[in-house]
């Protein structure tokens, strides 16, 4: 069932390096993700920032979202994990990406905030390689602002406008794709993840985040 929607992005991913699917992550992780998101308490969040956890720095400028973490120690959580797991496995075969490990995190954007134009990860620095974002918002409307812009390259201004509305995935480059997330004038709900290629070197294990 999922291969069908995997064959869609990774033929996205070939031909221009992003793939914008609408309703596309099935209901039954989608759901019990929501019911998990909704039910987070507001101490299970944290300031997001900028950098990994050695420079790790917050930055209220940049981006003031908050975040948490997702382990696996829930089912829903778990079941993401699994999902994305197969994801990898297929775009690894298919395109020959070289995945190797996922880091996730809910979001939530209260309203207001925003994540300026950033990008996901800095040529030569190899560590994520692919992006991937999903909405847990139904009904979302067009004024509810809160869009992702999707920027082909440094100089588009113009940028692709992706409404985070429940069950789209988007999957892009890290490298190749600078985005903002636009404020929003209600509370709003996200996942991003990343896949990342092994950088461990010399038996000194790199850290997943
Ligand atoms: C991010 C990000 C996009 C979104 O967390 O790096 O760009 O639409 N999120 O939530
Ligand atoms: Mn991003």
């Amino acid at each position: 069932m999922n291969e069908n929607l995997f064959e869609l992005i990774a033929d996205d991913i070939e031909k221009q390096g992003y793939s914008i699917r609408p309703a596309a992550l099935p209901e039954a992780i989608s759901g019990p993700l929501f019911d998990h998101q909704q039910s987070l308490h507001a101490d299970k969040y944290i300031d997001a920032g900028i950098g990994r956890r050695d420079d790790y720095l917050k930055n209220d400028f940049v981006r003031n979202d908050e975040i948490c973490w997702i382990t696996g120690q829930s089912d829903s959580g778990q079941a993401w994990i699994d999902w994305t797991s197969q994801l990898k496995r297929f775009l690894n075969q298919r395109l020959f990406l070289g995945l190797f490990s996922f880091e996730s995190h809910f979001a939530h954007y209260p309203p207001g905030a925003f994540y300026k134009r950033h990008y996901d990860a800095f040529r030569g620095e190899a560590n994520r390689v692919l992006s991937v974002v999903t909405y847990l918002n139904p009904n979302w409307g067009a004024t509810d602002g809160g869009e992702l812009i999707l920027y082909r390259d440094d100089l588009d201004q113009e940028g692709i406008s992706v409404v985070p509305l429940y069950g789209t995935i988007v999957v892009f480059l890290s490298e190749e794709f600078p985005h903002e997330v636009r404020p929003a004038t209600r509370d709003r709900y996200s996942i991003a993840g990343w896949f990342r290629v092994n950088t461990s070197i010399n038996n000194r294990i790199d850290p997943p985040r």
